[in-house]
């Protein structure tokens, strides 16, 4: 946990901000697997902890604006409780330590906000992503569950996102810490792939050094030798010698923030020449991004530069063939990169995306594109000092995508589809970094991860 300031000084912020009515902040519950004693990992909501920092199921956190009160909500254990799970902390001791003074069991939160409710205050909540919280906001509120959805506060959603897109140099080291963790799960992995083993032995070793570190994975690990497919949780395949393999893995801090890299790693040890080719491609569009990265730059016009650099990568091996601001204008390149070239990270690996992701990435101004590829940047607005984004470029051969386009001609002016078909078995390739924008530029957080062909390869070797 930060010191109680920290908490202290984030919820005062806020309440200015946010300037009148009760702001409620419903934690996340303990899941069940089947019965509930027997839950899945419990993972606190993060702008809960942001705010209120206790790490702990069955909490609310209350702030009355105009009445300048702060509270939470939660139920100490029984001597029931203590049987199955040992002493506990008390909801008031924890409270507390993030300078909350005032703390009342759980049922009084229908009251308090029932009697706000009648004094016509306004509610403020942000979106909820667990069916569990929307039924308890219905259920404290009086309203539906559509009524739920429609009823997120906006003022509370922009006042959020203002704060917890900026990382002090505390949560910078919290990042760092989760990094620690990604170095070892990138740099095990480049030791122990070989030929003949199946995905998930890696996977489980990478995963095991997570629990061992006392953490836990920050989002399910991609895996594979199928790269092409962008959110590939399956670890079913054998790998061969001549696959290449995609690890796009990450772990949380001890205060659950993020860290999120993504190495393309040679199963035999050593890239095929058409293999160096593609990806020396994304490592040019990587280190293009790194360059632009600063403040006050679109990352939507980062993303178009690294855009370019891909497809002029393309166009060289005889992929692409045009002029490329006009092939990347069109669109063209997303038949081979058909995402965005990073995301906001911090509490959650896509920081904040729960709240909607146009208020984290897009502003009345910089509006979201509806164009296949670009409309999947998550982040488009202009960079600020202190945000932490990742820069994860790819090449990506997808031959069902391939298909539809060669069938349909699609920009055909900018692709040589008979060269395209040669690299239908291609898989993908993706290289990702987290960043922090500093005054003048950017900082790469985290240990150095080989990154270029020959430090890839070189890892391999030092088995
Ligand atoms: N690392 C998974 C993602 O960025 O979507
Ligand atoms: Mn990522």
């Amino acid at each position: 946990m930060f010191a109680a300031e920290t908490y202290v000084r984030r919820r005062r912020r806020l309440t200015e901000q946010v300037g009148a009515g009760l702001i409620v902040f419903p934690g996340n519950g303990s899941s069940p697997m089947n019965y509930k004693d027997n839950p899945y990992e419990f993972r606190q909501d993060s702008s809960f902890l942001y705010f209120f920092g206790m790490d702990a199921p069955g909490l609310a956190g209350l702030i009355d604006v105009e009445g300048a009160r702060e509270m939470i909500f939660g139920d100490d254990v029984t001597i029931d409780d203590v049987i199955w799970m040992g002493p506990q902390r008390s909801v008031a001791e924890g409270a507390a330590e993030v300078g909350v003074a005032e703390t009342m069991p759980l049922s009084r939160l229908a009251e308090v906000l029932g009697t706000g409710l009648r004094r016509g205050r306004q509610i403020h909540y942000l979106p909820q992503y667990r069916p569990e919280n929307v039924l308890w906001l219905q259920d404290l509120l009086s309203i539906s569950a559509p009524q739920v959805r429609a009823g997120a506060s906006p003022e509370l959603i922009r006042a959020v996102v203002a704060q917890r897109s900026v990382k002090s140099a505390a949560e910078v080291e919290e990042i760092e810490s989760a990094l620690d963790i990604c170095h070892a799960m990138q740099m095990e992995a480049m030791k122990a792939i070989r030929p003949g083993a199946y995905e998930r032995e890696i996977v489980g070793l990478i995963e095991g050094l997570v629990i061992g570190r006392g953490s836990q994975v920050a989002f399910p690990t991609i895996f594979t030798v199928h790269g092409e497919t962008l959110h590939n949780h399956d670890h079913g395949n054998v790998m061969q010698g001549g696959d290449i393999v995609i690890n796009d893995s990450g772990a949380e801090s001890q205060l659950h923030y993020a860290g999120d890299i993504t190495r393309t790693i040679p199963v035999s040890g050593q890239f095929s020449d058409r293999q160096k080719d593609v990806y020396k491609i994304v490592v040019d569009a990587q280190r293009a991004a790194f360059d632009a990265v600063r403040p006050g730059v679109l990352f939507r016009d980062v993303h178009l530069l690294a855009c370019e650099v891909l497809a002029g990568g393309l166009k060289d091996l005889g992929v692409m063939k045009g002029d490329i601001k006009e092939a990347v204008a069109a669109g063209a390149h997303a038949l081979f990169f058909q995402c965005g070239l990073g995301h906001m990270l911090g509490l959650d690996v896509h920081d904040m995306e729960s709240l909607g992701e146009d208020y984290v990435g897009y502003t009345e101004a910089v509006v979201r594109s509806g164009q296949f590829g670009l409309r999947s940047l998550r982040l488009g607005r202009e960079l600020k000092p202190g945000f932490v984004i990742t820069v994860e470029p790819g090449l990506y051969f997808i031959p069902q995508l391939i298909d539809q386009w060669k069938a349909e001609k699609r920009l055909a002016e900018f692709i040589n589809y008979e060269v395209v078909d040669r690299f239908r078995d291609f898989g993908g390739v993706r290289i990702e970094d987290d960043v922090l924008v500093t005054q003048k530029d950017c900082r790469i957080l985290g240990r150095p991860i080989p990154r270029t062909v020959e430090a890839v390869e070189a890892a391999y070797g030092e088995k």
